[in-house]
């Protein structure tokens, strides 16, 4: 799960890193008083208005201001609210107190996977042009394994401050946030923390100005308190309900549902259909649902429930490989879906079985006889079928 600033704001707070004062609003008029609380309280005569949305170089889009009074702050928040960036809507504005800013860096960690291992990034030209210098001058952008047994400890923060080459003055206290980011980034199970620009201030105070910490949903069991920064605004009401059941489940544009048993075989589903799709006006698989290894009725029922109940979907391929989960049980698990759905599944499905105990599952759809059920040999002839049927309701 990726946090929005004002979380990583929180978060960085929390664990001593050196961040100034920030408000969340979401009308002008909380950004008016948000100013005023920081203007009051910090004795800053500058704040910034920052759009709220997760996604990078809002700044360059316009979406980062400077505001010197709170009637200011009120009216850029007004402009910033609502605006699109790069396909995401601002719905809130931070308002964070203004630093006087004498140079900015750059710092992250993150999860390594190519290298089954942690990466620490680190420069000492940070700031909104950072893409352009990791592609342009990369050896400006210093990278040192992080060794996740050891962590960033004194000595491997000061190894990442000498490669990335920071002027004596501000080496120790650089170090020392950076460390302080490395406990965010393993007391949180993150997988990653970037801060964009870290920054020297002219009274020469090492802040964070910036963050983006995404967190590792697999450790949430860990974290009771994460619960809460999920954002509940923006996620697919959909995506909830599959969330609740288990289901690895992802909305996409198309037309046809898709059902299968392990995230390989869902994925290349997807482009069989989008394949076959093409001969029929361009039909496109709607999304990506995985109901994983025990696919029994109760499964495969939240599954269908989840599909069926997305307007855009004009058809359901289920596509299931038997392995340790046998075809008969996958057949018994669609049967007893559409008994619980009822009146609710209104929508051709094709399925497709093979595997273990494919005939005894065969048999058993072929018992039914559900009059929406339509049987599929092969993986190709299935999304060939899904895909005509959606076109023909279309
Ligand atoms: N609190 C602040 N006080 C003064 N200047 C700020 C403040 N916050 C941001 N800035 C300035 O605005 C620039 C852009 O801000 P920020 O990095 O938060 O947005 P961004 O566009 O999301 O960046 P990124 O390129 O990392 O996505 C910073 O590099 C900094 O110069
Ligand atoms: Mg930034």
């Amino acid at each position: 799960m990726d946090l929005f600033e004002y979380q990583a704001r929180d978060i960085f707070e929390k664990h001593g890193v050196p961040v100034l004062g920030g408000v969340v609003a979401t009308t002008p008029e909380e950004a008016r008083a948000g100013a005023e609380e920081l203007m009051g309280g910090t004795g800053s005569s500058v704040v910034v208005v920052k759009a709220q949305v997760k996604i990078g170089g809002r700044g360059k889009a316009g979406g980062v201001k400077l505001a010197r009074s709170p009637e200011e702050a009120a009216q850029k928040a007004e402009e910033i609210l609502g605006m699109d960036i790069k396909g995401h809507t601002v719905h809130r504005v931070m308002i964070a107190a203004g630093a006087q800013i004498a140079e900015e860096y750059y710092f992250s960690v993150l999860l390594d996977r190519a290298n089954r291992n942690y990466l620490a990034m680190c420069s000492v030209e940070g700031g909104v042009e950072i893409e352009e210098l990791a592609v342009e001058r990369p050896e400006a952008l210093a990278r040192v394994a992080v060794d996740p047994a050891v962590g960033i400890d004194a000595a491997k923060a000061a190894e990442i401050v000498e490669a990335a080459g920071f002027a004596a003055d501000v080496k120790d206290k650089v170090a020392a946030a950076i460390q302080q980011l490395w406990t965010v980034f393993s007391e949180e199970d993150a997988t990653l923390v970037e801060v964009n620009p870290l920054v020297k201030t002219e009274q020469g105070d090492i802040i964070a100005l910036d963050g983006k910490v995404t967190l590792d949903a697999n450790a949430d069991f860990r974290h009771p308190d994460h619960a809460e920064l999920e954002d509940s605004a923006t996620t697919d009401p959909l995506e909830a309900k599959a969330k609740e059941h288990d289901l690895n489940y992802v909305k996409l544009d198309g037309e046809v549902g898709i059902i299968g048993n392990g995230a390989g075989l869902v994925m290349s589903t997807l482009d069989v259909v989008a394949y076959a799709g093409e001969a029929h006006g361009g039909v496109k698989p709607a999304n990506f649902l995985d109901i994983g290894g025990g696919a029994n009725a109760q499964v495969m029922a939240a599954g269908l429930d989840v599909i069926l109940h997305d307007d855009q979907v004009k058809s359901v391929f289920v596509n299931v490989f038997g392995g340790i989960t046998a075809c008969d049980e996958v057949a018994k698990g669609i049967v007893g879906a559409l008994e619980i759905l009822g009146d609710e599944a209104s929508k051709p499905l094709v399925v497709r079985l093979d595997g273990n105990n494919v005939e005894k599952g065969r048999a058993i759809l072929t018992e039914a006889n559900h009059p929406l059920v339509t049987l599929a040999e092969t993986m190709d002839g299935g999304a060939e079928t899904a895909a005509a049927k959606a076109a023909a309701t279309a």
